[in-house]
């Protein structure tokens, strides 16, 4: 919303929310999210063109375009629980609409639903019976983390799909000319409702599968001398295969993927299609042998038992440049190291301690003497048995990894998770240094 305003400086964008600690804090100074290049597009337009509100009611009669950005967690009750995608905030956004009523109004789905979510939405505004009517848009939204703003500054592409009736058209029409402020038109991609929906779980779950997928190749390499990033980089020049997502790493985390996978399988087995589940459930439990291979590994390396020796934990963040600690991998990988009795120093440049906490399901009580929180990456390796590298954060590469070393236990073990760093020198300084799929 804050690029809309920033490129569309005759739109008026309002940012609601009920819970009034975030409105508060996206008013302020210290914004709740991590994203590079946010807080100066936030600064240079709030209060502007972008307001950020409590006011829910109030700010929905008054907009002619509503989008509906709540999450979608993976259900964790009842029917579904698991693997189906938690619809009750977009269902209870759709209510509020039709309840403050204020004109005819354009509803457009931002979060991340499953395929048809569009037609409950519609189904809640045509039955408000209010006098007004509805055109509901679907608009998924494909931004990365940490690449947020250059993401949708020069997007791959705009997805938009509506209702094929006329007055269906009119409002894709609209929301198109929102984009087509700053995105080429050849970009923007309209389609069916029901293909727009499709198309975003599809993406991440083809990313996803990307990633299982050498992930799978990368244990191959372990056994077989081969160099996963020499493989990648071998089939990522063949044009139909292509550089990117070929990353080997302790599998991927973050809101959305293995979310959006299990949503597709619950989709698939919903419709009858087990096998279409069955495939796509393979994924996921690709990306859960990663990690637990990656636990393993390490084990053998310390004579199977990291029990009282210290760990020294660099990065708990899902990936460099963000605060968002949500699905990361690390948090499966510390809480097998800590059910092996490990002592963990953790550090990450951007997480906070009470996220890696809450992550972890530890109490601060439970922390103390097992875990602890550094404020370098220095300090977490001081006295460290070994060093497990779990977010390719920059700042891990211009380590002085020589008198890191020297201040270790022998021998001195590290693991690098994400391949980031040059196993060669490292052995060079004498430390027992492992990568993913290139031992
Ligand atoms: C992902 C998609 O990339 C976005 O297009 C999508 O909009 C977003 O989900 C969403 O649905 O909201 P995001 O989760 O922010 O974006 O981050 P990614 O860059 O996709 O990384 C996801 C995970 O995969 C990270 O843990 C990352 O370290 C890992 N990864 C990525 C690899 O292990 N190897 C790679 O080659 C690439």
């Amino acid at each position: 919303m804050a690029m809309i305003a920033n490129k569309c400086k005759g739109t008026i964008v309002t940012v609601v929310d009920l819970n009034a600690d975030r409105i508060a804090a996206w008013n302020s100074g210290n914004l709740p999210v991590y994203e590079p290049g946010l807080d100066e597009i936030v600064s240079q337009n709030r209060g502007k063109n972008l307001f950020f509100s409590t006011d829910v009611d109030e700010k929905i009669r008054e907009a002619d375009i509503i989008f509906i950005s709540v999450n979608t967690p993976t259900k964790d009750y009842g029917a579904g629980s698991g693997q189906a995608a938690d619809l009750r905030f977009v269902e209870s956004c759709a209510r509020g609409i039709a309840k403050a009523g204020g004109g005819d109004k354009i509803v457009v789905e931002k979060s991340t639903v499953p395929v048809r979510t569009a037609q409950m939405v519609k189904e809640i505004l045509d039955s408000a019976n209010n006098g007004y009517s509805y055109q509901v848009i679907s608009n998924p939204e494909f931004l990365a983390e940490g690449t947020a703003m250059a993401d949708l500054e020069n997007p791959d592409r705009v997805l938009i799909g509506g209702d094929t009736s006329e007055e269906g058209q009119v409002a894709v029409e609209k929301v198109v000319s929102i984009y087509a402020n700053w995105v080429e038109k050849e970009r923007i991609i309209t389609t069916n409702l029901w293909s727009s929906e499709l198309s975003k779980l599809t993406a991440n779950a083809f990313l996803a599968q990307r990633i299982s997928s050498i992930n799978a190749i990368s244990a191959l390499c372990e056994a077989s001398e081969a160099d996963v990033d020499e493989v990648a980089k071998a089939i990522g020049t063949d044009s139909r295969i292509g550089p990117k997502f070929l990353k080997s790493s302790i599998g991927f985390g973050g809101s959305c993927f293995q979310k959006d996978v299990l949503n597709l399988c619950y989709l698939c087995r919903h419709f009858g299609l087990p096998e279409v589940a069955g495939y796509w459930e393979q994924v996921i439990q690709m990306n859960e042998y990663q990690k637990e291979r990656f636990v393993t590994r390490l084990l053998d390396s310390m004579f199977n038992t990291v029990s009282g020796k210290r760990l020294a934990i660099l990065g708990f963040a899902f990936k460099k440049d963000t605060n968002d600690a949500r699905e990361s991998p690390a948090i499966s990988i510390c809480r097998r190291l800590l059910e092996e009795k490990a002592n963990l120093a953790i550090y990450d440049p951007r997480v906070s301690k009470s996220s890696i906490l809450s992550t972890l399901g530890w109490s601060e009580e439970q922390a103390e003497g097992r875990i602890h929180f550094c404020s370098t990456a220095e300090e977490a390796c001081d006295r460290a048995n070994a060093i497990a590298l779990l977010t390719e954060w920059d700042e891990f590469k211009e380590l002085n990894y020589a008198s890191i070393y020297a201040n270790m236990q022998q021998p001195a073990i590290l693991f690098d998770g994400r391949n980031l760093l040059n196993l060669k020198s490292l052995r060079e300084i004498g430390f027992r240094a492992h990568g993913i799929g290139r031992d």
